[in-house]
This record gives C-alpha cells, structure tokens and sequence, in this order.
C-alpha cells in the first residue's frame, strides 16, 4: 500500500486518470485496465491465442515474428540428416519444440492419472550444498550444485525412438542405445480444504512417480522441483519495466511490518559474465529474455547455441556425449541470428483485451481483490521504460498483475529447492493477466508452478507465508463474495 501513498503526496495537482484513480482504495477502476499490454494488446476475437504479435507492431517487423514463430513450432530432429537447419535435438532432451509445452503461447498442462507420462512440464533437480561460504562455481553460475550425473534438469526423453516409444525399456534392451535421463509420472495426493462456513473444496497435490532411471539412482538427498511451463505472452513487456520500480516495491525485511517482504533474486548472467536482478522463471532464476530463451534450446529441446554451446550431456552421459551433433562451421546447433528470431518472438507475444463490460461481480470481485490484499504481491500496473529499440513496447502502461520478486509461499508449496537467492520456499509472483484465456487458448486449466490447482478457488486456497493473511482474508468472505473475486480473477 506505500505506493499509493506516495503517489498521493506526489500528485497533488494536475493528475491523469491513472494517477487519480490511485488515490482511493481500492483505487478507482481505469479504462486502461481492460488492455493489459497497453496499445500492444490484442482483440480475443474471433478466438483467443496468445502467439499473435504486438497489435501496434510496425507492418516492417512481422516476417521476423513469423520466422521466429516458425522456429519456436519447428520439431528439431536427430542429428545427422540432409536438413542441416533443424538437426541436432537431444540426445536427450524434454520436447522437440518450443510451442509443445508453451502450447499456443500459453500454460503447459500436467498429466490427470498416473498412466500419461509427463511432457509439457519439467522437472529440477539439484543436491544440497554444505559450501556455507557458497564458493563452488555452480553455486554462482547456477545458484544450486547440478546433480553430479542428472544435471539440473531431468531430460525425459531421448533421440531413441524404442524410449520415445515407451517399449519395454529393460536396460538389457537399450543396452546400446541413449537413453532418457528418467520416465516420469505424477501421483496426485487428495485432500480437502473445510471453509470456516462448513463447505469443503478438494484439492491435491503432485508427488513424483520415477519409473525408468536411465543413469543410476538419484541419491537420497536429491531436491526435486516440478514445474509446469508458464505462458510466454507480454514477455517484452515485462522485460521493459525498470528495475527500479521492482527494487522500490522489495521489502526484504518486512520494514513496514505489513506480513509481506518480497525479494529481488540475484541470478547470473552468462552474457555479462556477472550477477543481475532476475525476473524471468518461476523463481525469477534467469535475468533476460535472451537467457531464458537460450537456456531452453540447450536444456528443453537440445540444441546448443552460443549463449549455451554445449550439448545437455553430464561427463558422466558416455552414450549422450558421442552422438552426433547437428553443429554449424561456428560450432553450435542454432546460430546467433536464428536465436534472435526466437527471442524477438517471445518478446513480441501480445496479452488479451479484456471484456469490454465488467459484469456487477467482476466489479465486486476487483474490489474484494485489493480489500484481500492480493494485490499487495499481485501488482496490477507498471509503466515500461522508454525504449528506441522497441518503440511499440516503450512507456505502456500494462498490467500483469505481480511485482515479479520472490515471495515465502509456506510449506505447502515449498520445494525446499533453492536457487540462487530464492529459498525453497520462495516463488516469483505469477502474474494473472489473461489467466482465464487460458482454456480457451490451449484448454489448460492448472494453475501454481507445478500445476496442482484446477481453478482459481484451489489456487488461492494453496496461499500460505507472507500470503497467509490475504488467503484468511479470502475464506472469510461469504461465499458470493468468494465467487466475486475469482470471476475477477478470470476475467483479467
Ligand atoms: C518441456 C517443456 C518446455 C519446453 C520444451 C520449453 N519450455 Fe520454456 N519454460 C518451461 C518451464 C517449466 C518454465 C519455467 C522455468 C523455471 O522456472 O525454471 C519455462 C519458462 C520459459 C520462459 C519464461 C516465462 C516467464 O514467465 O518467466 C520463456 C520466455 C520460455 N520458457 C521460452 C521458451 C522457449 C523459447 C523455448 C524453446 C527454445 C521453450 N521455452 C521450451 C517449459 C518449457
Ligand atoms: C505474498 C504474496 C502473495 C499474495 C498476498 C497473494 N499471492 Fe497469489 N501468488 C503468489 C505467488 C508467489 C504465486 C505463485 C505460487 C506458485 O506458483 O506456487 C501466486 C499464484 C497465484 C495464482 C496462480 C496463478 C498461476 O498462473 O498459476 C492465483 C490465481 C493467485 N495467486 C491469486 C491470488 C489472489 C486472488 C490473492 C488474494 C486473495 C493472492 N493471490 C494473494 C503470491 C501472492
């Protein structure tokens, strides 16, 4: 609530409607909200999709989305082939694309039974460190020590097609062959939630089913950490807004005592070779698009470049490190310029319009939002920064509802799995905007970073630390009330 005290004091005199409607609280509802990604928001009509590009994209800059677009929705294949533009995948890898997971720009899904395997979601993992003076090199590249055979990430599957398959995976078989790091499966944990009115919600929870260890067992300290693939629309956006605004909305130690401290992660950056605020990832673990981005070519689909030149292979992967790889005469998979395609794409993916008309409940409901508190951690709104080299993302006033730092979630959710300076309790804000387009877009309904809640109600119900206060808030309210925040909830 300090920003919009200090607004107040600053804006005495000759407001505009944004500034004024920050003056009461809740603050007065703004025409601008209905367009989260400002003037680059797109209409959901006739269908909602999250891979369109920005609508005020200038005519100029298009085919470079689409090549990127391309590239992001192309099946790498198995190096060597006569394509040499799209070999190299794996050896071992998640997804042959990147739109598999980030299906149609938005959220991957989780498996219902036990039976799928799992594919448009990751799985971390990482072991403890006793370094207490945190002077192992991984912890500064990678903030966490990589598993010594398993790497940071389990690749469940791998360029052999008898694994793609699933068939009889007996070592005996697959002697000779790559194989995936594990097969993976969920067994969901039922439980119920009891409102203080006496209704009950059920809820669940994932735990990990290992059924196939390519490599040796894990070790019983491994930290595990499942993660569901977020959407990718606004990311320009969002990579615009000025860290200052972020640093200003930090309160590590919770000076103002409101129950809520958010913290800035400091993660590496390999391309400057240093330490930089992360935002981007579910524990805000990479610093740029760029990195992200990177990072997924090499970790998800394989395919090295020169953010990340070497193949997913450990020293300890014999088979994975011989195989072929699909290099070009600069020795990486996918080339500079190929990678900026990708990476101008993502920073290019529009938010949603929203509904024109607030319904009486979604009224209701964004009031309720803000007397609950959600939007201490949920920040509606930031203005990006000027920027020449995106004058279609420069100074617009979006609203994606978090303030991108890592917050204390409690034990429920906590993956006691830490990287860098996020705790294994702590998680990034998930930004709401457009969350209930999300059936629509791709029929995803899982929410929270490894996709346990079906719906908003769960999701909530889930809140627990620093959010403790906004979740008793909510099961307070009488159920109508209830109703009225979640419809808010999706309606955004
Ligand atoms: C196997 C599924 C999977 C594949 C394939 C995949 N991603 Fe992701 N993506 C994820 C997950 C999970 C995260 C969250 C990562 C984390 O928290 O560490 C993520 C995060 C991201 C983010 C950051 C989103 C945010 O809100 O901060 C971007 C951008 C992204 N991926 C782009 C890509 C691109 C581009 C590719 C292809 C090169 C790709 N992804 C391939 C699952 C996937
Ligand atoms: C202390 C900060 C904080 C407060 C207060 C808070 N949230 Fe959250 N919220 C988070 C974090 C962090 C996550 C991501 C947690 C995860 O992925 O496990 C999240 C996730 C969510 C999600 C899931 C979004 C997605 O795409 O997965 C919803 C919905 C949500 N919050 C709604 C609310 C509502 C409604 C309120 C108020 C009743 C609220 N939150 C209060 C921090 C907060």
């Amino acid at each position: 609530m300090r920003k919009y005290l200090v607004v107040a004091l600053a804006c005495l005199a000759a407001c505009s409607q944004t500034d004024q409607a920050a003056h009461t609280f809740p603050p007065a509802f703004d025409q601008a909200e209905l367009f989260p990604g400002g003037e680059t928001s797109v209409s959901a009509l006739p269908f909602a999709s999250l891979e369109k590009p920005a609508a005020n994209m200038a005519d100029a800059l298009k085919p470079n989305f689409h090549a990127g677009k391309a590239l992001a929705n192309q099946p790498w294949v198995k190096a060597p082939t006569t394509t040499t533009a799209r070999d190299g995948l794996g050896p071992i890898y998640n997804a042959r694309t990147c739109l598999s997971c980030h299906i149609k720009g938005g959220k991957g899904n989780i498996p219902l039974d036990n039976d799928s395997p799992l594919t448009t979601t990751l799985v971390r993992l990482s072991v403890p460190t006793t370094d207490a003076l945190g002077n192992d090199p991984s912890l500064i590249t990678h903030g966490l020590i990589p598993h010594p055979v398993y790497g940071d990430q389990i690749q469940n599957q791998s360029i052999s097609l008898a694994h793609q398959l699933r068939n009889n995976p007996s070592a005996q078989n697959l002697a000779h062959d790559v194989a995936p790091e594990a097969y993976i499966n969920i067994q969901w944990i039922e439980s119920q939630y009891k409102y203080p009115d006496g209704s009950i919600t059920a809820l669940r929870r994932p735990e990990l089913d290992v059924r196939y260890l390519g490599y040796g067992s894990f070790g019983d300290d491994t930290l595990f950490s499942i993660r569901v693939a977020p959407s990718i629309h606004g990311m320009g956006l969002l990579a615009l807004i000025d860290q200052q605004d972020l640093n200003a909305l930090a309160d590590e130690s919770d000076a103002n005592q409101d129950g809520i401290s958010g913290k800035v992660n400091l993660v590496w950056d390999v391309q400057a070779q240093a330490l930089r605020p992360g935002r981007f990832g579910l524990k805000s673990n990479k610093p740029t698009l760029e990195m992200i981005v990177a990072a997924a070519f090499k970790n998800d689909v394989g395919i090295s470049n020169p953010l990340f030149p070497d193949q997913p292979c450990s020293s300890s992967q014999a088979d994975c490190l011989k195989q072929p790889n699909g290099n070009d005469a600069e020795g990486v998979e996918l080339p500079q310029h190929l990678l900026d395609l990708v990476v101008d794409f993502n920073r290019n993916l529009a938010p949603l319009q929203r509904d024109e008309e607030l319904s009486k409940a979604v009224s209701k409901g964004r009031t309720l939002f803000y007397e609950s508190g959600c939007h201490q951690c949920h920040q509606p709104s930031f203005k990006t920064q000027e920027s020449t080299k995106y004058p279609h993302l420069s100074e617009q006033i979006i609203w994606p509802y978090s303030d991108l730092l890592l917050h204390d979630m409690g034990e429920a959710l906590a993956d006691y799995r830490p990287e860098f300076l996020a705790d294994g309790k702590e998680w990034r804000t998930a930004p709401l905007w457009n969350l209930g387009y999300h059936p629509k877009v791709n029929g995803s309904h899982v929410l929270l970073h490894d996709g346990r809640a079906r719906n908003v109600e769960e999701a909530i119900l889930w809140h627990g630390g620093e959010a403790q206060k906004a979740k008793d808030q909510f099961v307070h309210l009488p159920k109508s009330d209830r109703d009225a925040l979640i419809e808010f909830v999706y309606s955004l």
